[in-house]
């Protein structure tokens, strides 16, 4: 049964539930294990909305690796600067390493795609990109996510680390904005 929940002003409904995510997530950890099982690859997972994520997707590999957190905006105000700041910033070496980023959703691609050059300079040996989710639709930038969780509409989503405002992260399943 659709449940709905109110944030600020806003109202959303069930999308996707915490099972569906739970069991993707699982596949999306055995699909990394099949690519990373002898790298140690070095998890970027990007604040905030990638943590809760993170927290499963790391659980689901059982290959050794290392996690590490960046927080990075793209925004200033109400518009995209197009400029990608780091806010905090990495502590590990990256040299040689294999560098998987982890992501809640890649809307337009602004963040990543900005984020990928300042990345390089590090001289990973590799850098993958994961998403739970993607919009294809609404991508600007010609940004390739190697591994997705699921492709949705164009429509604005909370819950499982994805806010309104700040609100909503801690939502166990993923709500849509209801029409
Ligand atoms: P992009 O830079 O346009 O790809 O946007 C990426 C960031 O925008 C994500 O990491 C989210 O923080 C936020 N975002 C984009 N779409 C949504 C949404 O539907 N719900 C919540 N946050 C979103």
């Amino acid at each position: 049964m659709s449940k709905t929940v109110q944030l600020q002003e806003l109202s959303f409904e069930t999308y996707m539930d915490k099972q569906m995510i739970k069991q993707r997530v699982k596949e999306m950890g055995k699909e990394l294990s099949n690519e990373f099982k002898d790298k140690k690859p070095i998890f970027l997972a990007i604040l905030n909305g990638a943590f809760v994520f993170a927290a499963d997707l790391v659980r689901a590999c059982k290959f050794e690796h290392e996690i590490s957190f960046i927080k990075l905006t793209s925004y200033e105000g109400t518009t995209s600067s197009g400029k990608v700041t780091t806010q905090i910033g990495l502590q590990e070496d990256l040299t040689d390493r294999d560098v998987i980023i982890v992501e809640d959703i890649v809307d337009t691609g602004t963040t990543i795609y900005h984020f990928l050059p300042a990345l390089k300079k590090f001289n990973p040996k590799s850098i993958t990109i994961v998403s739970l989710l993607q919009k294809p639709e609404a991508l600007k930038f010609p940004l390739k996510v190697d591994y997705i969780g699921f492709e949705i509409p164009n429509k604005f989503v909370v819950g499982y680390g994805l806010d309104y405002n700040g609100l909503g992260r801690n939502l166990k399943d993923i709500y849509q904005l209801k029409e």
